[in-house]
């Protein structure tokens, strides 16, 4: 326990998705920024100029070296590319310093595995940035499922997909091998949502997808098997129109979450109906989840609770996607355990 107020905060990397993390990060009630860091001369400052041009007493470096080095940053928000992150996670935690990572962690379950070994050494908190898990309507949703009123889950359908805008192509450059495609960059909350609704893991995933000349997957559809008749059912797509939502379907009836990527002052609506004809729609306030998710961490540091979203959650997401990714390549059901 300290009596700290607020954690200071530096970000590893000028990319695009600060958009949204780097006002919630100068939002949050517990939080400071302090630093930021890009490898391309004048990115960080034209970074922090865009996002948040009134902020004091950040430090702008051209050097993530430099960030990692600076002791006033207390935890680092890394949103590198993909397959970068699992090296500058293992350079953080080194630094004495704690991590907010961007989904996914890494690209292998090995690889989680060092930065939870390097996590336990160093003693910091190491946690996946799902911020959409912050929302409270995931709690609702959970709640309803818990309840027993749709009865026993027995199928998740979890779809994620938007257009992809020319200016974002660089998202489909690479293999899925080093990090490419949708499956890597959407796959993961489609996967994740799976998982939370069933509460359980995958015994086995089978997958097909369509591909990039570069070897990214432009769109991928799949079956995970949860055991006992429980399927989960995911769809996600580079080239649909916009969708974030899950569908849960029980023994007694069923739920939908219709936008699972909230974005600042949209309403979350959850509908859910029973066998008996009753249909209910609630209309949640609307919530920053990157706000909450910044806040989620910094308690966590601050004073001790232990982080909502686990390394032993982020190997298993990780575990299932790369499952997923084996079956589509090679068009066989691919047994997870
Ligand atoms: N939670 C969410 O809502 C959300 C949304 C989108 C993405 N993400 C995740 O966030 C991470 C970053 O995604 P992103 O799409 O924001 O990545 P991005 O813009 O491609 O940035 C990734 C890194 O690439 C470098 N970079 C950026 N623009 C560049 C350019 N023009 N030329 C050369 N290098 C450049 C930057 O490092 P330097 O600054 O060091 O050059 C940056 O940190 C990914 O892991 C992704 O999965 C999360």
């Amino acid at each position: 326990m300290n009596n700290q107020s607020k954690l200071r905060w530096g970000i590893l990397g000028a990319a695009r998705v600060n958009e949204r993390l780097l006002p919630a990060i100068v939002e949050a009630s517990n939080s400071e920024l302090v630093a930021i860091a890009s490898r391309r001369p004048g990115a960080a400052a034209e970074t922090l100029q865009k996002y948040a041009p009134k902020q004091q007493g950040v430090t702008v470096y051209d050097d993530l070296e430099a960030l990692i080095n600076d002791d006033r940053v207390q935890a680092v928000y890394l949103p590198l590319s993909n397959h970068e992150h699992a090296e500058w996670a293992l350079r953080v935690i080194q630094s004495g310093k704690h991590l907010l990572c961007e989904k996914p962690m890494a690209l292998t379950v090995a690889d989680i595995e060092a930065i939870e070994t390097t996590a336990l050494k160093y003693n910091v908190i190491a946690m996946e940035g799902f911020m959409y898990r912050f929302h409270p309507q995931h709690a609702r949703t959970m709640e309803i499922i818990n309840s027993g009123i749709i009865g026993e889950v027995k199928f998740v359908r979890a779809s994620y997909s938007f257009i992809m805008r020319p200016a974002r192509m660089y998202r489909l450059a690479q293999d899925v091998d080093l990090g490419g495609g949708a499956m890597w960059d959407i796959g993961p909350y489609a996967i994740n949502s799976l998982r939370m609704c069933f509460g359980s893991e995958p015994i086995s995933a089978l997958a097909m997808a369509k591909y990039a000349d570069s070897g990214a997957d432009i769109a991928t559809s799949g079956l995970l098997d949860f055991g006992d008749g429980k399927h989960g059912h995911f769809d996600i797509s580079f080239e649909c129109s916009r969708r974030s939502e899950y569908e849960v379907t029980g023994t007694k009836g069923g739920l939908k979450c219709h936008t699972v990527w909230q974005l600042p002052g949209d309403v979350p609506v959850i509908s859910w109906s029973t066998e008996d004809g009753r249909y209910w729609e609630e209309k949640l306030l609307p919530s920053n989840h990157f706000i909450l998710e910044i806040e989620h961490f910094s308690e966590c540091v601050l004073t001790g609770k232990a982080p909502l979203l686990s390394l032993t959650d982020a190997k298993e997401n990780c575990r299932t996607i790369g499952a997923v990714l084996q079956s589509a390549a090679q068009g066989r059901v691919v047994k997870l355990r």
